[in-house]
């Protein structure tokens, strides 16, 4: 069997090949030059290997800015961001620039431990999407990286359709019809006195009710649209059901057959689909002295539906298509 293509998984369309990396999530994509632009038969293949696989990856690529925006914008609308920190080109608000992360908790006032642990209260905060408390989350991220530690800072990402359809069938349908708030700034621990970023926060606001049950635009997929970092409570519960309840859904949705874990290499580029992943940003890099840059790039979304075809409703903070 070892002559046959088809039993290693790999998938080969539009010129390019397509490795899986786990049973559900991530495919390595080889065969295509980012910095080059692509054909329509690459960019099919590529756009159908994200759906298929919610993250694809890229090895050494080495685009500058302008070619990750290219890349950007042959797979939608780059979107940019009205507030970015120092280490963001300033030519390019498109891009941000991950060292800016490190500068969050200094700008209000507190040093990184500091900053991390007012923000942590539950095991699996880490795992999000990309700003999903906004009406409109990004529909795609695309992360490049500059500068990588020679161990520590791999990002994980989980597939939220197969973490769906992984739930028992009652318990699919009886979370089909459920919303949720997701808000920014869940489970921060205000600082005793004057805190600089409960202040940012009030100003700020962004809060949606998001369903709990996401159907994909493009694949029609159902995905549990939750997370560890934005929602608030399930609408409709008590408080004491609700807790227990998004424990039990965010532990699926990121359980490790859904997940897969990417080792990153300078130049290696990550595209995902922020509406079918959630993700882990690294933590262990925090006592390493090497640096690890990136640069972000997102995509345009849309108001999320769910199953009902009733779409997401902004709470506050949150028009849709303005940032
Ligand atoms: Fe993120």
């Amino acid at each position: 069997m070892a002559d046959d293509d088809a039993d290693d998984g790999v998938e080969r369309a539009g010129g390019i090949e397509v490795r899986p990396m786990s049973g559900h999530t991530g495919a390595e994509i080889g065969g295509v030059e980012l910095a080059k632009p692509l054909d329509d038969a690459a960019a099919a293949a590529i756009r159908s290997a994200l759906l298929r696989w919610k993250v694809v990856f890229f090895r050494g690529q080495h685009l500058d800015h302008d070619g990750h925006l290219a890349v950007a914008r042959r797979f939608g609308e780059p979107i940019a961001l009205p507030r970015r920190g120092g280490y963001s080109p300033a030519e390019h608000p498109e891009i941000e620039t991950t060292a800016d992360r490190l500068e969050l908790g200094g700008r209000f006032g507190m040093d990184r431990a500091e900053w991390l642990d007012r923000r942590r209260h539950t095991l699996l905060r880490g795992w999000h999407c990309d700003h999903g408390a906004r009406i409109d989350p990004p529909a795609a991220t695309i992360l490049r990286a500059e500068t990588v530690p020679p161990y520590g800072g791999d990002t994980c990402w989980s597939n939220l359709a197969a973490a769906y359809a992984g739930l028992s069938e009652p318990l699919r349908h009886f979370v089909d019809g459920l919303r949720a708030e997701h808000r920014q700034g869940v489970g921060y621990e205000p600082r005793p006195g004057e805190d600089a970023y409960v202040r940012h926060l009030l100003e700020h606001q962004t809060a949606s009710h998001h369903p709990l049950v996401r159907v994909h635009p493009e694949s029609g997929e159902r995905l549990l649209f939750v997370n560890g970092y934005y929602v608030q409570r399930i609408l409709g519960l008590t408080q004491a059901e609700s807790a227990p309840l998004l424990e039990l859904l965010v532990e699926q949705a990121v359980r490790p057959e859904y997940t897969v874990r990417f080792r990153w290499r300078p130049g290696d580029v990550a595209f995902w689909d922020n509406r079918a992943t959630v993700h882990l940003a690294p933590s262990d890099t925090g006592r390493l002295d090497h640096p690890r840059i990136m640069h972000r790039v997102m995509l345009a979304g849309e108001v999320p539906v769910g199953v009902d075809g009733t779409p997401s409703e902004p709470v506050t903070g949150t028009e849709a298509g303005r940032w």
